[in-house]
């Protein structure tokens, strides 16, 4: 079992990671003094595959609960979900102390964290992420957010959870492809910090794909805590310094979004956005050619795509510009200068983004 923590002066707390946690997930919450009344928000294939381990972890100290079903779709992130469930919660919170979990992936854990962060004006809240991505990355770090007509997470707020609960369990039931998009932002947090992680993903990935449960706990505990002390430095992205996670975001959201977010899932465009942010590199001289060859050999490894197909270009050159890390005209990049090493640039002259776009078609 791993313990990381993410230090936040009056808002820190630890993510507990390894095999079997969940079995002690009461414990911990009693320790923690959260309240006595968990408001468990997940859907109905984890509440059936694992909602008895959860549920008598509680029931060994004390805590009552319910749960409340949300279908695992990106269309659960919206505001009309979260009135749905303000008004359960409050038919449910009479004489209680509350406190809600979110138990799922990115999506629950958005939703969760958000309604949380506004039910009465802030309740404890706890992440309990059942797929990689949402325990290497979404779990982490308090932006909460739910989808608005208009475009993706625009309604959101800081909130940060009382603890991040990632049971390795979880997943070995995790589809291929879900894992697999997972390991872009594993091979992220390789790139921008972690020169060691990197070259374990070189001589693990074959290991990893075949969800080898050592290997599992130490790209979980690993990303965690990356993430944690970048939180830790920056919680609200004031600094400047929570912005390297953004590596491959850039481009890889406008594939995403130029594919209508069914062509390429997020892990999928962000490894191809990681690529096209490479090639940028290399272009300005700041990658060698090997260090470029190695991220390229350990993404297709990964069994991530290496070339954008059935996306049309343009439209992908136009979500660019919708991108939120446009700074009025300018444009931002977090370009790799080495493996484990990033920097931030502005103003990368459209050629030449056009260019490294092409040469992944
Ligand atoms: N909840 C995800 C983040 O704060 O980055």
């Amino acid at each position: 079992m791993k313990n990381i923590k993410v230090s936040l002066k009056d808002n820190s707390y630890k993510i507990i990671s390894g095999s079997g946690v969940l079995r002690k997930l009461g414990a911990r919450l009693k320790k923690l003094k959260i309240g006595s009344d968990a408001y468990i928000i997940t859907n109905s294939y984890l509440k059936s595959k694992f909602g008895r381990i959860l549920e008598k972890s509680l029931q060994d100290f004390g805590f009552t609960f319910c749960f409340k079903l949300v279908p695992d779709t990106e269309k659960s992130k919206s505001l009309s979900q979260t009135a749905k469930i303000l008004s359960d919660i409050t038919a449910y919170d009479q004489k209680k102390k509350i406190f809600i979990v979110a138990f799922g992936g990115g999506v629950i854990g958005d939703l969760a964290g958000f309604t949380a962060s506004i039910y009465r004006r802030g309740t404890p809240y706890i992440q309990v992420p059942t797929t990689l991505l949402a325990q290497v990355d979404s779990s982490i770090g308090g932006k909460t957010a739910v989808d608005l007509e208009q475009g993706k997470n625009l309604a959101g707020t800081f909130y940060q959870p009382r603890l991040v609960l990632s049971d390795i369990d979880f997943l070995k039931s995790l589809p291929r492809r879900q894992l697999v998009s997972a390991l872009a932002e594993v091979i992220k947090y390789a790139v921008i910090k972690d020169p060691g992680l990197f070259i374990y993903l070189e001589k693990n990935m074959g290991k990893i794909i075949a969800k080898d449960s050592g290997c599992l706990e130490f790209i979980v505990a690993r990303c965690a805590a990356i993430k944690a002390d970048i939180v830790s430095r920056d919680e609200k992205e004031e600094l400047g310094l929570r912005t390297i996670l953004n590596f491959g975001h850039t481009l890889g959201h406008a594939i995403e979004a130029a594919g209508s977010f069914k062509t390429y899932n997020h892990g999928e465009a962000i490894g191809l956005g990681m690529l096209c942010s490479c090639g940028i590199s290399r272009k300005l001289g700041l990658l060698s050619p090997d260090d470029l060859k190695r991220i390229e050999v350990l993404i297709r490894r990964a069994g991530l795509p290496k070339r954008v197909k059935r996306v049309d270009f343009k439209k992908i050159i136009n979500a660019h510009y919708h991108d939120k890390k446009f700074i009025g005209a300018k444009n931002k990049f977090v370009l790799a200068s080495g493996i484990g090493r990033v920097m931030i640039k502005e103003n990368i002259p459209l050629e030449l983004i056009i260019e490294a776009l092409r040469e992944r078609f």
